[in-house]
């Protein structure tokens, strides 16, 4: 998929932004476009935005982009979250932690007051989970008894994450990721949502449930939007 799709999708989430806002700044390539966007429009229109990054390197491209950052704090809701997803489906259910940041990016939508996701088409599906793995942040103690674990309670395989194919992947809370693969796709999110968050080892999984508010697929001419109706695409995780 064209770099342009994602660029035109995370430009117009950025150009949402307004004077004053603390926003949730994603990861993954399509958030990215959206950071420097709003670093752009720091500097030209002098918009004065503060920004909470859900991983290092969007910390780092926030630094570079001249976005000042802050933690998630009691005291203050994000006004707009922008992140990209891994996949898509009709009622904003998502399968997110590709780049291995699920966790912060959870923390963080749940706390945001609208959550805008930025994808290019390739990611709508019908059925979450077919093409692409579910990840799940698991603790590296026992990881693989709690591997087989998820597997028996989801029906799914779960692979351990690496690099380069022997070294554990570590996320930026220092646990491992294992992708859980299901032969035909996700029929219940709901249901897995529940079964894994209830897991001893599992720290977060990557589906997000009724937490976004509005679709925007970049495509080579603009963007399309779509509204989500949460009450259609509620959650049963606590
Ligand atoms: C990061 O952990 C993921 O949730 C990303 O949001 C996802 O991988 C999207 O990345 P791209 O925009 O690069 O496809």
């Amino acid at each position: 998929m064209s770099d342009l799709a994602k660029q035109h999708a995370g430009e117009y989430a950025a150009n949402l932004a307004e004077d004053g806002m603390l926003l949730g700044l994603g990861t993954g390539s399509t958030a990215a476009w959206a950071i420097t966007r709003l670093g752009e429009r720091m500097q030209k229109e002098e918009l004065n935005v503060t920004g909470v990054a859900t991983s290092r390197s969007s910390l780092e491209l926030a630094r570079q982009a001249g976005i000042p950052l802050e933690d998630p704090s009691p005291g203050r809701i994000v006004d707009l979250y922008i992140d990209g997803a891994d996949e898509a489906d009709d009622l904003g259910r998502l399968i997110k932690g590709g780049g291995g940041a699920l966790l912060r990016e959870k923390i963080v939508a749940i706390h945001s007051q609208r959550h805008i996701i930025v994808i290019d088409p390739s990611k709508k599906v019908r059925v979450l989970g077919r093409a692409f793995p579910l990840p799940v942040e698991v603790v590296p103690f026992g990881h693989m008894v709690t591997a087989r674990h998820i597997e028996g309670a989801t029906r799914s395989r779960a692979v351990l994450r690496t690099v380069g194919g022997e070294v554990p992947f570590m996320t930026d809370n220092g646990g491992y990721v294992y992708d859980l693969h299901f032969e035909s796709g996700i029929a219940d999110p709901e249901t897995v949502a529940a079964t894994l968050a209830s897991l001893v080892g599992v720290v977060e999984h990557g589906l997000f449930l009724g937490l976004c508010d509005v679709l925007v697929t970049g495509t080579e001419e603009g963007v399309q939007t779509k509204e989500i109706d949460k009450t259609t695409a509620k959650t049963r995780e606590a």
